[in-house]
């Protein structure tokens, strides 16, 4: 096809994906070249503003890594990543909600015995968590994989701290017989995502923050039943409203109960003041 115009040029591009062998492939790209195009269209975007998109894309790919994927800060920040969670995640009601699973997942974590200290150094105020997982129908559920990682008092991964070898605040249990699991770890604490590269700046010019508020990632893996990708946020948190990747359910905001320091729930006494946490995992069946 020759002499594409304004009006054209859709038509012209989806048409020239017509043979595509794979037909999921064509039907996405026919909707992302649509909406592209529409949106260049409603805004009469500027060659300026096409090559400032063009320079915004090209700095976030020299800064992703291995341990930095600055496009899926973009997809969380824009509130795609939350959207694709939604929409491949709704469960029965009952069933504890999905939400975002973030960047600082690692697939290798230290696997735990009940009552452990997963926090294992990490600094942040003591804090005992104790929770159980079950069905839908009220089944317990004994023998399900519990991943969890959390941020420390600084607000930092420990995949964050150059040189650090150990994992810290991150790990791997089994819930018992009765479907209950618990351990030791610290406070989790509100933090901003990376914001040293082109999705800080873009925040910056928008007049947004980048914090997330305080949350645990948990992960569950039992037979039969969907992997549940959660958080469990801490109540009071002043992020919550403003949740820099629109990550917050209200069914998963829960109180952090601060104690005294006293006798703990692992039978050992605190000098300090110390926190504790409950929460109840339902799964949706596969
Ligand atoms: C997180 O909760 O770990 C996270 C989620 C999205 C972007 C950055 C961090
Ligand atoms: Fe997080």
């Amino acid at each position: 096809m020759r002499n594409v115009t304004e009006d054209t040029i859709t038509r012209a591009v989806i048409a020239r994906h017509a043979g595509a062998p794979d037909a999921r492939l064509r039907d996405l790209m026919t909707s992302l070249v649509q909406h592209l195009h529409a949106f260049a269209r409603e805004t009469r975007l500027t060659e300026a503003e096409w090559f400032e998109g063009i320079r915004f894309l090209t700095e976030a790919g020299h800064i992703t890594d291995d341990k930095r994927q600055e496009f899926i800060l973009l997809s969380d920040t824009l509130g795609l990543s939350m959207l694709v969670t939604a929409q491949n995640h709704s469960k029965p009601n009952g069933c504890t909600e999905a939400t975002v699973f973030g960047p600082f997942f690692h697939p290798e974590a230290p696997h735990y015995a009940h009552g452990a200290d997963v926090g294992h150094g990490a600094p942040g105020e003591p804090c005992y968590v104790r929770g159980s997982v079950r069905s839908l129908d009220g089944t317990t559920l004994a023998d399900a994989e519990i991943q969890v990682w959390q941020a420390d008092a600084d607000g930092r991964y420990d995949m964050q701290y150059p040189g650090l070898e150990a994992p810290r605040a991150r790990g791997v249990l089994r819930s018992g017989a009765d479907g209950r699991f618990h351990f030791k770890s610290i406070v989790a604490e509100s933090y901003p995502i990376p914001h040293d590269g082109p999705v800080g700046r873009m925040l910056d010019a928008l007049g947004r923050h980048p914090w997330r508020p305080a949350h645990l990632h948990f992960m569950i893996k039992a037979a039969g039943h969907d992997t549940l990708i959660t958080h469990v946020f801490r109540n009071g948190d002043k992020y919550l409203d403003s949740d820099a990747v629109f990550g917050v359910r209200q069914s998963l905001i829960q109180d952090w109960v601060r104690h005294e320091p006293g006798p703990t729930p692992d039978g050992s006494v605190s000098g300090l003041p110390f926190y504790t946490l409950d929460f109840d995992f339902v799964l949706s069946r596969s």
